[in-house]
């Protein structure tokens, strides 16, 4: 009989992964709250939520209870022509809790798709109303908005999609002001990309269909951070000039940045948001694309054509539906908010310590995040650093993923203030001695 290993090196292509240089993965049985534990019975804290998603923590008695409960009551029905009751209760405790103005709701399966039915939902709705030369979509530069190939058409500058380049449609780019902690050139990087965007409006607002930004933090771009003012501006100049504002918070909503949404944060109102990761508190894939009243109303019609001719097969799984429902209860039972605040006072502490330090720079910090970049000495070094400094961390039991020389932190909202200071213990020791590592 083959092991595990062998077997899994045998049978499987996992994502994102250089099998040629890779390591064998690591075999994890079983989770609980932060932790993930071995097949040999070693424990490794989750400190980016495996890949963002974990909220509440692992294997959460409650989401499970509700996942079981479904189960024994209906497993999966098609969406066209059928709905449900989770479906339904789902749906309407997002809408409580999202913008007033977001009203209908789209289900499809993951963080890309939400996207991919973002992007068409916005390209049809103008054409439904008779403008079929707004088409033209325009993002931040850096952002990652999924591996489909909507997704990647606005992901420009990601780094992530060169082998695809010359497939991919065109969009318009503006620049993305990154700013971190004791950043001294913030307005002047903002104005220039408000100043770009405009200038774009100017020569284009005829063909200027959407802009889809992650608002406040662009993940797989590297963790970068742009203002809750920028976010601002740009979203009111969207609106002032009918281009169509898609918030991409499929990394970012469900509390990551202290605040259910970022759009809360930054006070706006998106005319698209598109959700994922968090949403099913991070134990099935699914996703939703949630619009305003005035876009879907522009559907409606006797002609086909007009209709959105979209969906996938597993359309508001029930189950996943029903765990979606459960975790967005918990927020309130278990004053989730609250306990992000904690996180980010915390954050907020190990930051004065990382800033007394010669080691890093590009400090950033919003909610449950904290990121930096890791100053190196030796040049060189730095090609594989990332890869490097994550099986450090391995070594020692913590699931920390460096992007580039991008080091952060997105823990589960259950995580302990005793496994936080593991946590930045092992950073700090890190960071310090990474000459010599
Ligand atoms: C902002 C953002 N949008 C979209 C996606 C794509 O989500 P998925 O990997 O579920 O397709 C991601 C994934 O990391 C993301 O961070």
């Amino acid at each position: 009989m083959k092991s595990l290993h062998q077997q899994d090196k045998d049978l499987i292509w996992h994502p994102y992964t250089q099998h040629l240089v890779e390591p064998e993965p690591i075999l994890i049985e079983r989770a609980k709250g932060a932790s993930l534990f071995t097949s040999e019975g070693n424990e490794v804290l989750d400190l980016i939520s495996s890949w963002w998603t974990t909220t509440h923590g692992h294997s959460h008695e409650k989401l499970n209870q509700a996942i079981i409960n479904q189960a024994e009551k209906l497993d999966h029905v098609m969406f066209a022509g059928f709905s449900h009751p989770p479906a339904i209760k789902l749906a309407t405790e997002l809408i409580t809790v999202l913008p007033k103005n977001l009203k209908k709701v789209f289900f499809s399966d993951n963080g890309s798709t939400a996207v991919e039915v973002a992007i068409k939902i916005a390209l049809q709705y103008w054409k439904n109303r008779g403008y079929s030369t707004k088409n033209k979509l325009v993002a931040l530069d850096g952002g990652y908005h999924g591996d489909t190939v909507g997704a990647m058409s606005v992901s420009k500058g990601s780094g992530f999609f060169n082998s695809y380049k010359d497939y991919l449609f065109s969009i318009e780019v503006i620049p993305f002001p990154e700013t971190w902690i004791q950043d001294d050139e913030r307005l002047e990087k903002e104005a220039i990309s408000l100043s770009y965007f405009m200038k774009l409006i100017e020569e284009k607002k005829q063909n200027l269909c959407a802009i889809i930004i992650e608002p406040l933090l662009q993940g797989a771009g590297g963790m970068r951070v742009c203002s809750i003012e920028y976010v601002r501006k740009l979203s009111q100049i969207a609106k002032e000039n009918d281009i169509l504002l898609i918030f991409d918070e499929v990394a970012v909503g469900f509390g990551r940045l202290g605040e259910m949404f970022a759009c809360n944060k930054s006070a706006c109102e998106p005319d698209i948001i598109c959700l994922s990761k968090g949403l099913t508190a991070g134990y099935l894939p699914m996703a939703a694309t949630v619009c305003t009243d005035e876009i879907y109303n522009n559907f409606l019609s006797q002609k086909i054509h007009k209709t959105l001719l979209h969906g996938h097969t597993f359309t508001a799984n029930p189950l996943a539906c029903a765990v979606a429902h459960k975790s967005l209860k918990l927020f309130q039972e278990e004053q989730t908010l609250k306990k992000i605040a904690h996180i980010e006072k915390k954050h907020v502490d190990f930051s004065q310590v990382l800033l007394k330090t010669n080691s890093i720079f590009k400090l950033r910090q919003v909610g449950s995040v904290l990121a930096f970049d890791i100053q190196s000495k030796k040049n060189n070094y730095k090609n594989n650093l990332s890869e490097k400094l994550r099986f450090l961390f391995l070594s020692q039991g913590f699931n920390i993923r460096p992007i580039g020389s991008s080091i952060y932190l997105m823990p589960p909202y259950c995580i302990s203030d005793k496994e936080l200071d593991r946590t930045y213990d092992v950073i700090f020791k890190t960071i310090t001695s990474l000459p010599t590592i």
